[in-house]
């Protein structure tokens, strides 16, 4: 027990670390918190225009969940792996290091998923490429994902996911209530856009 506390720790420290705020400073982009939706997410680096470094936010955000998981899988097993995930999700939205106010989680639950199981990480994946292909809104297209997330893992036989997943959906949800008011009113900015 004191090891899975340590490991959730370790997940939560790891996944608080800002990879898009890095990114934006390290581009010399200037603070992603007064450009377009004030996320700290691969969708808003985007809005300044730069793709090689809303590219490298997305692999790292997404990157830190996967390494958090696939490292507690390795160590303690499976149950581990999924309480680090959901601890690195949480380090994400809700980071030490920003006073507690992150993200909203997507790229670091894409990549946690992922790393639980490929089949259903490159399904979400898919619900989110299908439906970004179409609405051209990010924002809508994380919810589709994440709704669907846990359908999809009762289906691929991972009905050992479904809990977890439908915590991480509901805390996206959550995360993206000032997005859902945009979609509401017409006014979320499609992907690409300033
Ligand atoms: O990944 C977060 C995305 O779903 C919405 O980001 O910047 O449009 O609020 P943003």
């Amino acid at each position: 027990a004191m090891l899975l506390a340590l490991t959730a720790v370790a997940a939560y420290l790891l996944g608080a670390v800002p990879f898009g705020l890095v990114m934006a400073r390290l581009f010399g982009l200037g603070d992603l918190r007064k450009i377009g939706s004030g996320n700290i997410g691969a969708t808003n680096v985007l809005r300044t225009g730069n793709k090689l470094a809303a590219f490298l936010t997305l692999v790292l955000d997404a990157g830190k969940g996967a390494i958090a998981v696939l490292t507690a899988k390795a160590a303690f097993g499976p149950d581990a792996a999924q309480i680090a995930g959901v601890a690195a999700f949480l380090g994400h939205c809700f980071p030490v290091y920003l006073g507690f106010r992150g993200g909203k989680g997507v790229a670091t639950f894409l990549g946690t998923l992922l790393a639980l199981s490929l089949p259903v990480g490159l399904a979400a994946c898919g619900c989110w490429l299908v439906s970004a292909a179409l609405t051209r809104y990010s924002s809508l297209s994380a919810l589709v994902a994440a709704a669907l997330s846990p359908v999809i893992a009762i289906f691929l036989g991972h009905e050992d996911m479904s809990l977890a997943l439908g915590v991480l959906a509901l805390l996206i949800f959550y995360r993206h209530a000032e997005n859902i008011e945009r979609l509401r009113r017409g006014r979320e900015t499609k992907i690409g856009r300033k």
